[in-house]
């Protein structure tokens, strides 16, 4: 019994996050058509709906982050992605935190402060712009945002000079992101740029495409 109430008061939450996220979402993109997402609206991102269908441990398990990488965190919000990695990788990895928001990154901060971690760096930068090291990580991020990218080519190619030969750029999009890109979107970037799909993870309402940078032969 009381199993099955708890089960109502979760599936319960679920929907009514859902609901949130659609409203919301749907509301901001109507106001600000081409704005990123705004730090205020982090609540749409750290939510338990967004734990369930892409939470931060099941994308870094879906993208092969493991102790002493390299991670670039592209579009890191308020680090629902970041802080996690930044445990997975332990202290002999790093984890790079770009994003175009100030916002966003001071968010970041203050968890990396809070958590005591000594193992993330903040990069404010638009993704495209050319400030990442290059060759410097195992793997990248874009989860949830390049629908909010207005030169995708560049910043995926950006991302691409950024990986070691090898590294993996790990892509999640998420039902109902008002900028949510479909899987062909995706695959037809992949080959516009250098890189090769690896594999396609998960359909509705999240997924993932693992693109690689080939390694020179
Ligand atoms: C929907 S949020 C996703 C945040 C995080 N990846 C997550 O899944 O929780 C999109 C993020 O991408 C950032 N962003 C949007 N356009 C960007 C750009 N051109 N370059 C870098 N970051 C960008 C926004 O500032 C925002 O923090």
């Amino acid at each position: 019994m009381l199993a099955k109430n708890r089960f109502t008061i979760t599936g319960s939450g679920l929907v009514l996050a859902v609901l949130a996220i659609v409203g919301v979402g749907l509301w901001a993109r109507r106001r600000h058509p081409h704005l990123p997402c705004p730090s205020s609206l982090s609540f749409l991102l750290e939510n338990p709906f967004m734990n369930r269908v892409a939470g931060a441990q099941l994308l870094l398990d879906r993208a092969g982050v493991t102790p002493g990488m390299h991670v670039l965190d592209v579009g890191c919000g308020p680090g629902r992605v970041t802080l996690p990695a930044a445990q997975r990788v332990g202290s002999d990895g790093v984890v790079v935190a770009l994003d175009i928001q100030p916002a966003m990154l001071r968010r970041v901060q203050e968890k990396v402060v809070a958590q005591k971690v000594n193992n993330v760096r903040l990069l404010q930068a638009g993704a495209g712009e050319g400030k990442t090291e290059v060759a410097a990580f195992d793997r990248a991020f874009l989860v949830t945002v390049l629908g909010e990218i207005p030169d995708k080519p560049a910043a995926l190619r950006e991302i691409y000079r950024a990986l070691k030969p090898g590294g993996i750029l790990s892509i999640t999009e998420v039902f109902p992101d008002p900028d949510m890109m479909r899987p062909a979107v995706i695959r037809q970037l992949a080959q516009e740029t250098e890189f090769s799909v690896a594999e396609q993870i998960g359909s509705f309402p999240a997924f993932t495409i693992n693109l690689v940078k080939l390694a020179e032969t």
